[in-house]
C-alpha cells in the first residue's frame, strides 16, 4: 500500500518475498547463546518474534563454521543441534507473520586463540588486525593470525553454501552475508591485512575475489533474490589497521559494478559513523549513499543513524529502497508501529547490549496503543 506521508511504512516486493513495511530490524549481536554448543535458545526466539512486525529481520551475526568464531555466546550455524535451535526462532517469527534472514559472518583474525583451544585464529595474510576480541574473558588484543592456504579459503567457501543451505533447512527466508567493517571478507579486502600474492590477493580484483566466491557458492542454494551481503566501507574506529585508504573507493566502485549483475534481495550499506573529513574517503562526505546508489544498479538499503524523519527522507527522495535500524529495535520491539502512530522511542540500556539473559533482551515492552485506532485514521495512508 502506498503511504506518502511515511514511505517507511509502505510495503515492499523482494523478488516473490512481500515486506509488510521497509523498516529492516539490521543485525545485532546479543551475546544470549550462552551454551557451549552456542545453540539458540527458546529466548531468542521470544526475542525475535517480539519483533516480527519488522518488514524484515536481519539475524544477529552468525558464526558460518567452527573456525568463524571470535566473540563470545554468539550462536552458530554450522551444527545439527544449532539448525534445531534456529528452527524455534524462524517458527516464532513466522507465526507473528515475520520475515527473518540470517546473517552469515566469519570474524578472521579479529579472534582470539581463547576461542580455538588456544590455536591461531586465521586471516587472509599472518598480519595482526590490531584489533579486539570479546572472549569469556573479556576483551583481548588480536594476535597474528595463521594464514589461510588456498585449501582453507576454498573449504572456508564451502562452507559458507553449507551454512547457507543449513539456513535453508533452519526455515530462514534468506541470508545476508557480513561483511561490515573488521570481519574476513574487509580483512581479504584491504591492503594493510591482505599481502597475498597468489588469486586472493594483489590487485582490487584478486582482493574482492572472495566476495563473489562466497556469493557464487550461496546461490548454488539460494536463489539470488533471497541473498543480500552488508558492508561497512568507510568504518574509522575500532577497525585497528583497517581503516579506509586510497583503494577504499575504488574497491567498492569494483564491487558495486560487479555485484549489480547479481539481482540480490538488497546491498546493505552501513555508515558513515564519523565526520569523513580529511581522510582517504573525504569525498563520501556529501553524498554516501546518492554514490552508492549511482554505482549499484540493485536495490538499497541504507543503514546508520536514520531516525523515523531521515528514514522516510531518503525513500521519498529515491536515495535509497530499504532502511535498516539497530540500536533502536533493541528498546522498541515495535519500532515500525512506533513510527505508524508517531509514538515516541524508549531508550535501551548499554550495560545489557551483549550479556544479561532476559534483562534488556525481552523485558522492553511494546507501546501503549490506546488510542491506536483514531491515530491510524490520520497517518496519511492512501
Ligand atoms: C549491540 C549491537 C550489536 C551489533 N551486531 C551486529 C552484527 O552482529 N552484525 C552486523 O552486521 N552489525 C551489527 N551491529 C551494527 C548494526 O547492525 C547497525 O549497522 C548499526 O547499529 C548502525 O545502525 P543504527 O544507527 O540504526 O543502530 C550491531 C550494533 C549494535 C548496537
Amino acid at each position: 500500500m502506498k503511504n506518502t506521508a511515511q514511505p517507511l511504512l509502505e510495503e515492499y516486493q523482494i523478488g516473490d518475498l512481500k515486506l509488510k513495511n521497509r523498516v529492516v530490524m539490521a543485525s545485532l549481536t546479543r551475546g544470549r547463546a550462552t551454551n557451549a554448543g552456542l545453540v539458540p535458545t527458546p529466548l531468542m526466539a521470544e526475542y525475535y518474534a517480539q519483533r516480527a512486525s519488522a518488514g524484515l529481520i536481519l539475524s544477529e551475526g552468525t558464526w558460518m563454521n567452527a573456525q568463524s568464531i571470535g566473540f563470545t555466546n554468539v550462536p552458530g550455524i554450522y551444527t545439527k543441534e544449532q539448525v534445531e535451535g534456529w528452527k524455534l526462532v524462524t517458527k516464532a517469527v513466522h507465526d507473528k507473520a515475520g520475515l527473518i534472514f540470517s546473517q552469515l559472518g566469519h570474524i578472521g583474525s579479529a579472534s582470539h586463540p581463547d576461542f580455538f583451544n588456544g590455536e591461531l585464529p586465521v586471516g587472509p595474510s599472518a598480519i595482526n588486525p590490531q584489533t579486539r576480541s570479546f572472549t569469556p574473558e573479556g576483551f583481548k588484543d588480536s594476535l597474528t593470525p595463521r594464514e589461510l592456504s588456498i585449501a582453507d579459503i576454498k573449504r572456508t567457501i564451502e562452507d559458507y553454501r553449507q551454512a547457507a543451505q543449513n539456513a535453508k533447512d533452519a526455515g530462514f527466508d534468506g541470508v545476508e552475508v557480513h561483511a561490515i567493517a573488521g570481519m574476513l571478507i574487509p580483512q581479504f579486502l584491504s591492503a594493510a591485512t591482505n599481502q597475498r600474492t597468489d588469486e586472493y590477493g594483489g590487485s582490487i580484483e584478486k582482493r574482492a575475489r572472495i566476495v563473489f566466491d562466497i556469493l557464487d557458492a550461496i546461490t548454488e542454494v539460494w536463489d539470488s533474490s533471497r541473498v543480500a551481503i552488508k558492508f561497512m566501507p568507510v568504518a574509522l574506529s575500532s577497525v585497528g589497521i583497517m581503516t579506509p585508504d586510497e583503494e577504499t573507493i575504488p574497491t567498492f566502485q569494483y564491487i558495486l559494478k560487479k555485484l549489480s549483475g547479481y539481482n540480490l534481495a538488497f546491498l546493505h550499506i552501513a555508515g558513515p559513523a564519523e565526520d569523513l573529513t580529511g581522510t582517504a574517503v573525504e569525498a563520501l562526505q556529501d553524498n554516501y549513499f546518492s554514490h552508492f546508489r549511482r554505482n549499484y544498479s540493485g536495490r538499497l538499503m541504507a543503514n546508520l543513524g536514520f531516525t523515523q524523519e531521515s528514514g522516510n527522507a531518503i525513500l521519498k527522495e529515491g536515495t535509497a529502497d530499504l532502511v535498516s535500524f539497530g540500536a533502536a529495535f533493541i528498546a522498541n520491539p515495535d519500532l515500525a508501529e512506533r513510527f505508524e502512530h508517531h509514538l515516541p522511542l524508549s531508550e535501551s540500556d548499554r550495560d545489557t547490549y551483549y550479556a544479561g539473559g532476559e534483562k534488556g533482551y525481552t523485558d522492553y515492552s511494546r507501546a501503549v496503543y490506546a488510542d491506536a485506532g483514531a491515530q491510524a485514521g490520520g497517518t496519511g495512508q492512501e
